[in-house]
């Protein structure tokens, strides 16, 4: 392993797209730190030679603000952070549980705004650096049952695009990305036909390739989805509602 080698630390990188992240990362020659709470996946990824586990849980802000501390001190240097963690309970959703929405709330936007602070103070002091949040473009607009889940995206694209302009001051640079539907174990609890559906190594692709070689804001894919979500995102209120209702609110 060579000094210059660049690094990257991943949070929920035990399974699905950040999991494909972490791998694709190492295979381009990464130090790659990964975080999640399953510790026996994140071990299992770490016999790869870029890749060393360190176990959270974002909800607890103090531990998150550890493990980065940990990963630093081990790392000595971070170039670039992608915060995939998030959860997802298609049954709860449909209802209105204030349970859940708590918990969604939790874990995919407060657990990453707790990921944000545990390396503001790093990268602010470092001016230099790459700080990317996976949300998700239902984050939009609302949408008939989702409860929960869309209004933490609604929340993280808002904080995200915000954290935005308070990094650039510093010269660093915040990203968003929004996935389309990616077959992972999130998406398995969804009972209808996904449009467009693309498996992790795609996103995996897309996700590398638009944060090293491109220098956009937004990451979003496939790109049907992507021309889709931006009409919906400039529709009318009027004509938006007519849609949803017409052809997603069964
Ligand atoms: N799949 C899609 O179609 C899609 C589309 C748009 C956006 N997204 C977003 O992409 C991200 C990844 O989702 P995925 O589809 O890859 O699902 P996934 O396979 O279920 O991955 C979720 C990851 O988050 C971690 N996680 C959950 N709660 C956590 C907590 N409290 N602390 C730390 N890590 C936690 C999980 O690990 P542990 O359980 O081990 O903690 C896992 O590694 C999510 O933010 C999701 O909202 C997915």
């Amino acid at each position: 392993m060579s000094n210059d080698q660049k690094k990257v630390w991943i949070t929920g990188a035990s399974s699905g797209i950040g999991k494909a992240v972490a791998e694709k990362f190492a295979k381009e020659n990464w130090k790659v730190a990964i975080s999640a709470r399953r510790e026996n996946l994140l071990n299992e990824m770490a016999k790869n030679e870029n890749i060393f586990a360190y176990p959270t849980d974002v909800t607890d802000s103090n531990k998150t603000q550890e493990t980065f501390n940990k990963i630093l001190k081990d790392f000595q240097d971070i170039d670039l952070c992608i915060f995939s963690s998030g959860t997802y309970e298609r049954k709860s959703e449909k209802g209105l549980s204030v349970e859940n929405v708590k918990t969604v709330m939790e874990v995919n936007f407060l657990g990453v705004v707790g990921c944000v602070k545990a390396v503001q103070e790093y990268f602010q002091n470092k001016k230099n650096g790459h700080i990317s949040i996976v949300s998700s473009p239902v984050g939009y607009r609302g949408l008939p049952k989702s409860s929960g889940y869309t209004a933490s995206k609604a929340s993280l694209n808002n904080f995200t695009q915000g954290i935005y302009f308070d990094f650039k001051k510093f010269n660093v640079r915040v990203s968003l990305i929004s996935p389309g539907f990616i077959k992972t174990a999130l998406t398995d609890k969804n009972e209808f036909k996904m449009p467009f559906l693309k498996d992790t190594n795609y996103a995996a692709e897309k996700i590398y390739n638009g944060l090293i070689n491109k220098k956009s804001f937004e990451i979003i894919f496939p790109p049907q989805i992507a021309f889709i979500y931006k009409i919906f995102q400039i529709l009318p209120n009027k004509v938006y509602n007519f849609l949803v209702n017409k052809f997603v609110n069964r």
